[in-house]
């Protein structure tokens, strides 16, 4: 626990670099391991999350240079994993626990995934029923009602492509099934009702994969990766959307944010605030593997918006501080279909409901047959508060950005959550903040 006051901020100004993206910092290290040769991946992102997967690789004979000071890893693979002494720990990283379970079902050895509590609650079984499809055995926890969980052991199999018709967007899922297809016997194809975050099909692609992308999804045959030398992360929307947020809020404000990565599966926020008035101007914009550019965010005055279920894969990780920005627009934003907040690093709709309502804000859900919407109606100011982080990186930070809005100074219960996707966060904030 590392409690902190937030002082409101008078103005932001200055210019921010967001660090190395989370889910493509995952990506680049795995696709590293199963090639043969070394990459040098730079702007690796070094957070809690990003290091259990590094930590994993390494225990399976995969050799990794890490010099965390210039955020640059050096992954040197034979293109073969060994099978690893002891339990592989995912700590909190859901996303390191899902994918490497699909890259382990297609391996010659036993492995078992373990985590973190908060991990060990977050459901397994929407990954394990594919795999199992695929034939892979896996054996993990099961509660009562046969729902599964990690603790997961992994037994050698040899797997077949499927076709998978996702019934939720989700790219862990995804990522899982073809990483798993990579060995398996025949093309492996996914569909989904929305396309999810294609990180790991850009990078497949990079890596030489033989994958291509169909009508509403991906096929991938059997593949060998070849490493492209060298790779730079681009930085993560997910954690440029607080500077963003803040920017907007914050009285006179400008900020640029550098070398934000802008794949167009990941930035439903951008598209959502400019509707509610963001003034944000995109600039600069380039494209590797993946597209970026740089973000110019000013002050502005921010109106309700709907949100439809169609465009929620694309802002998943962003909803809690869409919450806020929404908690001061004016009018009741509607965000429909947002159920899938609930089986995040915790129930994020009941941690940002939790919160907000200190704020005088009332985030009302309304439960459909088939989907939650959430309802929140802004404020015109915010006064201070006592938050409670619930040990989720995202609410914390999004809480951090609603206390600098405040009119008085807040507390925010535990900011070592942080570490898991941001740890410079705090710092990066502080250097925007007109003293
Ligand atoms: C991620 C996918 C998303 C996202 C998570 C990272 C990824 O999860 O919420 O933070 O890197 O693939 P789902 O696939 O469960 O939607």
């Amino acid at each position: 626990m590392r409690p902190i006051v937030i002082k409101p901020c008078t103005s932001l100004r200055g210019t921010v670099r967001p660090p190395g993206d989370k889910s493509i910092s995952h990506r680049a290290a795995m696709c590293a391991a199963l090639s043969s040769g070394t990459t040098r991946i730079t702007n690796f992102l070094f957070c809690d999350d990003c290091r259990a997967t590094l930590r994993a690789l390494g225990m399976m004979g995969v050799r990794i240079a890490a010099a965390p000071a210039r955020a640059c890893v050096t992954v040197k693979a034979s293109g073969r994993l060994r099978g690893p002494k002891g339990d592989l720990y995912m700590g909190e990283s859901g996303t390191s626990a899902r994918i490497l379970m699909g890259l382990l079902s297609a391996q010659p050895f036993v492995s078992r995934l373990d985590a973190a509590s908060s991990l060990l609650r977050r459901p397994m079984g929407r990954v394990m029923e594919p795999l199992r499809l695929m034939g892979a055995s896996l054996k993990g926890r099961r509660d009562t009602a046969g729902n599964e969980f990690l603790p997961v052991t992994i037994f050698p199999s040899q797997l077949k492509g499927i076709a998978w018709r996702q019934r939720i967007a989700s790219a862990q899922v995804k990522s899982a099934i073809l990483l798993a297809g990579l060995w398996a016997c025949g093309a492996t194809r996914v569909t989904e009702p929305v396309v999810s975050r294609d990180h790991t099909e850009r990078m497949l692609k990079l890596f030489r994969a033989k994958i291509h992308r169909e009508a509403r999804g991906v096929c991938l045959e059997p593949s060998r990766l070849t490493s492209p030398g060298e790779l730079a992360v681009p930085g993560d929307f997910s954690s440029a959307a607080f500077f963003i947020v803040a920017g907007l809020l914050a009285p006179q404000a400008r900020v640029l944010i550098k070398k934000v990565n802008l794949n167009p599966t990941r930035i439903g926020l951008l598209w959502v605030l400019k509707r509610m008035g963001a003034k944000i101007r995109v600039f600069n914009k380039r494209s590797g593997f993946e597209p970026f550019a740089d973000l110019e965010v000013c002050s502005s005055r921010l109106r309700a918006t709907v949100v439809e279920t169609r465009e929620i894969a694309t802002m998943i990780d962003e909803l809690p501080i869409l919450l806020v920005a929404a908690a001061r627009a004016d009018g009741t934003t509607v965000i429909k279909g947002a159920g899938e907040l609930r089986v995040k690093e915790t129930d994020r709709i009941e941690s940002m409901r939790s919160n907000l309502l200190k704020l005088g804000v009332y985030l009302k859900v309304r439960a459909l047959s088939k989907r939650e919407d959430i309802l929140i109606s802004g404020v015109q100011a915010f006064p201070g508060a006592s938050f409670r982080s619930f040990g989720d990186h995202r609410t914390a930070m999004s809480l951090f950005v609603a206390g600098l809005a405040g009119r008085r100074p807040s507390r925010l219960d535990d900011t070592a959550c942080i570490n898991k996707s941001f740890p410079r966060f705090l710092s990066s904030m502080n250097h925007l903040i007109v003293k």
